[in-house]
């Protein structure tokens, strides 16, 4: 063999090995939020936690709930979990990572119940009929996989529903959180707000603990707000979005239209505009939600925006949105004019005006 065709099967076999990497490390990626699930499940971000200092592996196998026997599976089960950023080691011990405190089953962040409804097979088995459901007219490969829609067994499940609320409460402590502190504005001057799809209050509480001359009405499906007990500024109305809304100034939609088509949304959309009075009144609807910068965004936060909008292909009917989705979407729900105000990691907050 000559130098040249030495050098070119070189080359050949150096980027055949690195498809088949590629290509293996896609296939196993599932083994990531397993391996994450597992831990969880054993509360070990919140052992090591509690041990407060670097915890050996030995100390680590004795808190757990397992027989010492295991010890060698638990190194493991660290190993690839440092690789991934949840854990550090400091000489022999393990500490926490950054991310792992926001997986500590008592922060009010937590992301723990987000992670444990995802991963339940609940909502992984739709992902096994996604390409039964390419070829034929279920609405999404979770209605063919469950018979019903999202909301109707989080509804029927209550383990399900109470994770999932907690999910969404916890994501809405975070980012009301970092709204009202960088972007409070979008909130004064109002008299009045409605937070439809609000969940179990969560943002409007922390809006009506803010504003406190602002009334705030939390708005959702009858059995995730009733029983809840609002205060002097703060007041729960079951109902259904798709029909009348309580009137308002201000009409907050977290996280709400990415859960819905185009021609949901524009429903939604108009509702909205029927509810809030007119621009004058300071009217406006405040969306937070992802605008998707597939060509030109950081790498990690697209992958993100990609992940959530495939979510909603296969449990909801929604999608994630670019700028000119966005644009389009509020024109047809009847509004002017909108400002994209914030930027947060991969969301963003958009005020609307009629
Ligand atoms: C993705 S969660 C967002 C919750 C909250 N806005 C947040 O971001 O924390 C969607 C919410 O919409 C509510 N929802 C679904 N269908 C609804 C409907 N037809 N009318 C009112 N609320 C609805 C769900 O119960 C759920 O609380």
């Amino acid at each position: 063999m000559n130098k040249e065709m030495a050098l070119q099967n070189d080359e050949r076999s150096k980027n055949l090995l690195c498809s088949q990497t590629h290509i293996w490390n896609h296939i196993f990626s599932f083994i990531k939020s397993m391996s994450l699930k597992c831990a969880i499940e054993l509360q070990i971000p919140d052992i090591i936690d509690r041990h407060g200092s670097p915890m050996l592996l030995s100390e680590l196998v004795e808190a757990l709930p397992i027989d010492q026997q295991r010890t060698q599976y638990v190194y493991r089960l660290m190993r690839i979990l440092v690789h991934c950023g949840f854990f550090v080691k400091q000489g022999e011990g393990y500490l926490l990572a950054p991310a792992s405190r926001l997986l500590l089953k008592e922060d009010s962040l937590s992301h723990r119940p987000l992670l444990l409804a995802m991963l339940d097979p609940i909502f992984l088995d739709p992902w096994q009929h996604m390409t039964k459901w390419f070829q034929n007219e279920d609405v999404t490969p979770f209605h063919l996989t469950h018979g019903k829609g999202l909301w109707d067994v989080l509804g029927q499940e209550p383990r399900l529903g109470q994770l999932f609320n907690e999910a969404m409460a916890n994501d809405a402590r975070l980012i009301i959180g970092i709204v009202l502190e960088r972007c409070g504005r979008v909130f004064e001057g109002l008299d009045s707000i409605v937070d439809v799809g609000g969940g179990t209050g969560t943002a409007a509480k922390a809006i009506a603990k803010t504003f406190p001359n602002v009334s705030c009405i939390c708005f959702d499906v009858p059995h995730v707000v009733n029983g809840l007990v609002g205060s002097k500024n703060l007041s729960y109305v079951g109902g259904d979005m798709f029909g009348v809304l309580p009137n308002a100034n201000a009409i907050l939609l977290k996280w709400i239209l990415h859960d819905w088509n185009d021609e949901e949304c524009t429903k939604i959309l108009k509702n909205c505009k029927e509810a809030i009075q007119s621009k004058e009144n300071g009217g406006k609807l405040v969306i937070i939600d992802m605008v998707m910068k597939v060509d030109e965004g950081v790498d990690e936060l697209v992958e993100s925006q990609l992940f959530f909008d495939m979510l909603m292909m296969t449990c909801i009917t929604g999608r994630e949105r670019t700028e000119k989705d966005w644009a389009k979407l509020f024109i047809d729900g009847g509004f002017s004019d909108y400002r994209i105000t914030l930027v947060l990691g991969s969301r963003s907050v958009i005020e609307v005006y009629p």
